[in-house]
């Protein structure tokens, strides 16, 4: 899959990839939602009939839901089952005509597809915006496919530089945990609630807390490692290893096209090399 790169559009996705600055490049919210349902169909387009197909969480992934439902009710996808990351995904599957299962009941996904809020070069991820990051770990790791479906401002060229880490961790444990994150190098918050006062309650009943790292996740392997050993922490939002593909949607002109991240990281060093 190739993809060029022109004009405006050139220059705001270099900067997506390259810059080193706190704040993301806007992206008109109209056009990235065109770009998340692009994405969004062409994953659904891999599904094939019979598949057991892990159900991402977010707005990239209910709009994958949206889509396979579709099929499933236009009889284009026969026996075909999700299982879902979250209460969000599990309720768009049922209004949307998509049969889930319980993650207890099946021995494999065949595929799963969903969003991150920051990928980089290497298929490494930010995921957890939407506090649903541990159960979507656990789906998406028992994945023997999982697509990572992305619109072009959310690949970067280093981890945690706009986006902080997000963290589920029990509420009996919060204050040690946010003394060893501190420990980390981290500079950690508990995410408040926006229409409930108070904490964010995962759907596991926990509290979320989000991390920044002034300069950004140098190993996320390792800090990924280094954030699930505290004791009391659930899951940590990053994704090491975890992505077989990821689906990159850009702004072409006109048109949107929709490439792997190799091929989207390449374009985007050409870009730069050629000025
Ligand atoms: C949910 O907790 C998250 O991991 C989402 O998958 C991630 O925030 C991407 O969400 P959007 O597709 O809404 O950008």
């Amino acid at each position: 899959m190739a993809s060029t790169l022109r004009g405006g559009n050139r220059l705001e996705v270099v900067r997506a990839v390259t810059t080193a600055a706190a704040a993301a490049p806007a992206i008109d919210p109209t056009l990235q939602d065109s770009l998340k349902r692009a994405v969004a169909k062409r994953a659904v387009e891999l599904v094939k009939p019979g598949m057991i197909v892990g159900l991402g969480t977010g707005s990239t992934s209910s709009m994958a839901i949206q889509e396979l439902g579709k099929l499933v009710s236009q009889g284009k996808l026969k026996d075909v089952v999700g299982v879902a990351s979250s209460y969000q995904s599990r309720i768009l599957a049922r209004q949307y005509g998509v049969k889930t299962v319980d993650l207890n009941d099946v021995n494999v996904i065949d595929f799963a597809f969903d969003g991150a809020d920051e990928v980089d070069a290497s298929m490494n991820l930010i995921k957890g915006g939407g506090a649903a990051h541990t159960m979507e770990k656990v789906v998406d790791a028992m994945a023997k496919q999982c697509i990572i479906l992305v619109d072009q401002s959310k690949v970067v060229s280093k981890l945690g530089l706009t986006f902080p880490v997000p963290v589920e961790v029990l509420p009996f444990a919060i204050s040690p945990v946010l003394r060893a994150l501190v420990g980390l190098g981290g500079v950690p918050e508990i995410r408040n609630a926006l229409r409930k006062d108070g904490p964010v309650i995962t759907d596991l009943g926990n509290m979320v807390v989000d991390v920044r790292f002034p300069d950004g996740v140098k190993n996320p392997a390792e800090m990924e490692r280094s954030i699930n050993m505290i004791p009391g922490v659930v899951e940590s939002g990053l994704f090491v290893g975890i992505a077989n593909t990821v689906l990159v949607a850009t702004r072409d002109g006109d048109e949107i096209t929709i490439v792997e991240l190799a091929d989207f990281v390449r374009s985007l060093k050409e870009a730069t090399a050629s000025g």
